[in-house]
C-alpha cells in the first residue's frame, strides 16, 4: 500500500524516520564526518531556478531517453545502493520489481544482499525493460573480479559501472554516534569493497600505504576494459580533466557523483562540477549524474546542466523501506511526473530540449 501523505517524491525522505530504525537511518542518511557534503549536494539545487516559456506546443511531449543504445522511459535510474536488506527483508528483489514495472534502469551494487542472477531474473529485456547494470568494486584478487564479470555477462547485464571514488570512506559521525553496526543478516552476496585489511609497517600511513595502495589506477581500468565484453562506465568522477581522460581512454560513459557525500566531508557538491565535466567531455559522451536528487525539479536542473539522466540513491531506500516494490515504483512515477511538470512549464517537449538556457542562477539561493 502506498503510504498516506506521500504527495511528492521528497515525502519519502520525510517518512524515513517512521520506517527505518534510527541507527540504520543515520548510516543511510549520513555522509561522511559532519555530513556537510551530503547536505550540500541537495542544497546545490537551490541555487538554480527554472525559466518558463509560454505558447509552446507540447502535445507530443515525452521523457524517453536513449542511453548507450537502450531506451529508458524517463531519465531516472536507481543508483547502486549496497545492503538493501537493511530496510526491507526482500531488499534488492523489491527494487528490481519496481524497475521492471516502471521500465527503469537499475544499477546493482557489488555489495548487494541479493545475488545478481536473482535480480536479473526479475527483469525481462524482451518486454522492453532495460537490462540491469552491475556496479563494480575491483576485488583484491583479479580472479574474483573476473568471476564477477563472467557472472554478470552470463546473467545478461548491460554494462559494468566501476566505482572509483570509494577507496576512502570515512564514516558519518551521526552514524557513529547512533552506534550503527552492520547487522549479521546483511551479508554482501558477491564481494567486498575491495580494500583488504593488511598489516602495515610501523610509521606507514593507513591512508597512503593502506587504502590508496589498493586503489584502482589507469592500468587497472585498461585491464578491466580488456577483461569483459560489456561496456565499462566509471562512477565517482568530479574533476573535468579526469572526466576527459576517462572519456579519451574509451569509457562508455561517466557518472558524475561524490558517492552521496560519503567519502570525505568537504568534497564539492556533485552538481557544482557537472557543467564543467560536461564541457570537458563534449556532448557525445553519455553522462549520468547523482547526488542530492529529491524531486523532479532537481532532475530537470541536472539535465539542464549537462546530464543525460540521473540516478537516485537515498530516496530509493526510503521508498523501499516505506512500501517495498510499490513504494519504489511510486517514487519513480512521482519523480517522472514532477519532471514532466517542469518540462511543461519550461516549454520542453523532450529531454533534448532541456538546456542551460532554461535555468537562472538566483543569488539568494537559501530562500
Ligand atoms: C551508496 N552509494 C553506493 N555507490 C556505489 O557505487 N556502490 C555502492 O555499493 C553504494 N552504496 C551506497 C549505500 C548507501 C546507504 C548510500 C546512501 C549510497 C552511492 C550511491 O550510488 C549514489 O552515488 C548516492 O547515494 C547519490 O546520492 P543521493 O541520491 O543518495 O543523494
Amino acid at each position: 500500500r502506498i503510504p498516506p501523505g506521500v504527495l511528492a517524491a521528497r515525502d519519502y525522505e520525510r517518512l524515513a524516520e517512521q520506517c527505518i530504525p534510527a541507527d540504520r537511518l543515520a548510516y543511510i542518511a549520513g555522509g561522511s564526518g559532519e555530513d556537510w557534503t551530503a547536505r550540500a549536494n541537495s542544497a546545490a539545487f537551490g541555487r538554480w531556478s527554472i525559466v518558463p516559456r509560454v505558447l509552446r506546443d507540447l502535445r507530443t511531449g515525452h521523457t524517453r531517453v536513449r542511453i548507450a543504445g537502450e531506451v529508458w522511459a524517463q531519465p531516472i535510474g536507481l543508483a547502486p545502493v549496497a545492503f538493501q536488506k537493511l530496510v526491507h527483508p526482500r531488499g534488492e528483489r523489491e527494487t528490481a520489481r519496481a524497475a521492471a514495472a516502471t521500465h527503469s534502469p537499475l544499477l546493482l551494487s557489488t555489495l548487494a544482499t541479493t545475488p545478481l542472477e536473482e535480480v536479473a531474473g526479475l527483469l525481462s529485456p524482451e518486454a522492453g525493460q532495460p537490462r540491469p547494470w552491475l556496479q563494480l568494486y575491483l576485488q583484491p584478487r583479479r580472479e574474483d573480479t573476473l568471476a564477477l564479470l563472467r557472472r554478470a555477462e552470463a546473467a545478461g547485464y548491460g554494462a559494468i559501472v566501476l566505482t572509483l571514488d570509494a577507496s576512502i570512506q570515512l564514516a558519518s559521525h551521526r552514524a557513529l554516534r547512533a552506534g550503527f553496526r552492520m547487522p549479521a543478516d546483511c551479508v554482501p552476496a558477491h564481494g567486498s569493497i575491495g580494500v583488504p585489511a593488511s598489516a602495515l609497517p610501523a610509521g606507514a600511513s593507513r591512508i597512503f600505504q593502506g587504502a590508496m595502495a589498493q586503489s584502482a589506477r589507469h592500468e587497472d581500468l585498461a585491464w578491466l576494459r580488456g577483461a569483459t565484453t560489456l561496456p565499462v562506465w566509471v562512477k565517482g568522477v568530479l574533476d573535468p580533466a579526469d572526466a576527459r581522460a576517462l572519456a579519451d581512454a574509451g569509457c562508455a560513459g561517466i557518472v558524475v557523483s561524490n558517492h552521496g557525500g560519503r567519502t570525505v566531508d568537504g568534497v564539492a557538491p556533485s552538481l557544482s562540477l557537472l557543467p564543467a565535466v560536461r564541457e570537458a567531455i563534449g556532448s557525445h559522451v553519455p553522462l549520468l549524474f547523482d547526488g542530492g536528487i529529491r524531486s523532479g525539479a532537481d532532475v530537470f536542473k541536472a539535465l539542464a546542466l549537462g546530464a543525460n539522466a540521473v540516478l537516485v540513491g537515498r530516496l530509493q531506500l526510503y521508498a523501499l523501506a516505506a512500501a517495498g516494490a510499490l513504494g519504489v515504483a511510486h517514487l519513480l512515477q512521482l519523480l517522472g511526473e514532477e519532471l514532466q511538470a517542469c518540462m511543461a512549464v519550461a516549454g520542453c517537449a523532450s529531454v533534448a530540449d532541456i538546456g542551460p538556457d532554461r535555468l537562472l542562477a538566483v543569488p539568494d539561493f537559501n530562500a
